[in-house]
């Protein structure tokens, strides 16, 4: 109950009382104030920057850069596809298509729709300039040879790609070998694939 003779900065109380408990009506103090239309201003400049500048990346965006580092740092570390695997790769439906679709959009300009060859080396046939083993043909794909034009792909398909487009080129070369087991393990039963 608000007295008639209060100084400026006395406690206001609201008249009403509900089980005894009564309101203070005061002005909410101005740090307080400052923090929530603070907050609200900056809420609204930092959608409007995010959205409409473009200066910062969406989380997804930032998600696959770091799962793409990692990729490419478990490659550094040795985690690279071997011939063994490579294999095993082309022995698998979606990943042969994958890696045509990438060999169609990106080899066959050079190496032929058929891979029979153009610019670019014929990919059927049992020649291999640089090794015919899945793991070399991963690498020189990787790599290149850029004094003979074949660009290097290892930074712009990444080793995922890479490895189900060497998938495709192995299920279309009949000439390639199978890889002997990299490590001994049990025997397989005789009966082929
Ligand atoms: C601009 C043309 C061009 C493009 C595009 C190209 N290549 Fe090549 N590629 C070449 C040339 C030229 C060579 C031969 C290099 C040499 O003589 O050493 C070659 C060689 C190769 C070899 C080695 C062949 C051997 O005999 O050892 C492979 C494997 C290969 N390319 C795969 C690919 C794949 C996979 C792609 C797509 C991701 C691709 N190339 C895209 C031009 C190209």
């Amino acid at each position: 109950m608000s007295l008639p003779n209060r100084a400026p900065n006395d406690p206001v109380l609201r008249p009403h009382s509900y089980d005894g408990i009564q309101e203070y009506d005061q002005r909410l103090p101005n740090w307080w104030l400052f923090t929530l239309y603070g907050a609200i201003i900056f809420a609204a400049a930092y959608w409007a920057y995010y959205e409409w500048t473009g200066h910062m990346e969406p989380g997804w965006v930032r998600v696959n850069n770091q799962i793409e580092a990692l990729s490419l740092a478990a490659l550094e570390q040795g985690a690279a596809p071997n011939s063994t695997k490579l294999w095993d790769l082309s022995q698998d439906p979606t990943s042969v298509a994958s890696g045509e679709k990438t060999f169609l959009s990106n080899c066959a300009a050079c190496h032929g729709i058929d891979l029979k060859g153009g610019i670019g080396q014929d990919l059927t046939d049992p020649e291999w300039i640089h090794g015919g083993t899945p793991i070399a043909i991963f690498e020189l794909i990787t790599v290149g040879v850029a004094t003979k034009g074949m660009p290097t792909w290892g930074p712009i398909l990444g080793q995922k790609r890479i490895a189900e487009v060497t998938a495709f080129i192995i299920a279309k070369n009949s000439t390639i070998e199978k890889p002997a087991e990299e490590e001994p393990t049990a025997p397989e039963s005789s009966a082929g694939p």
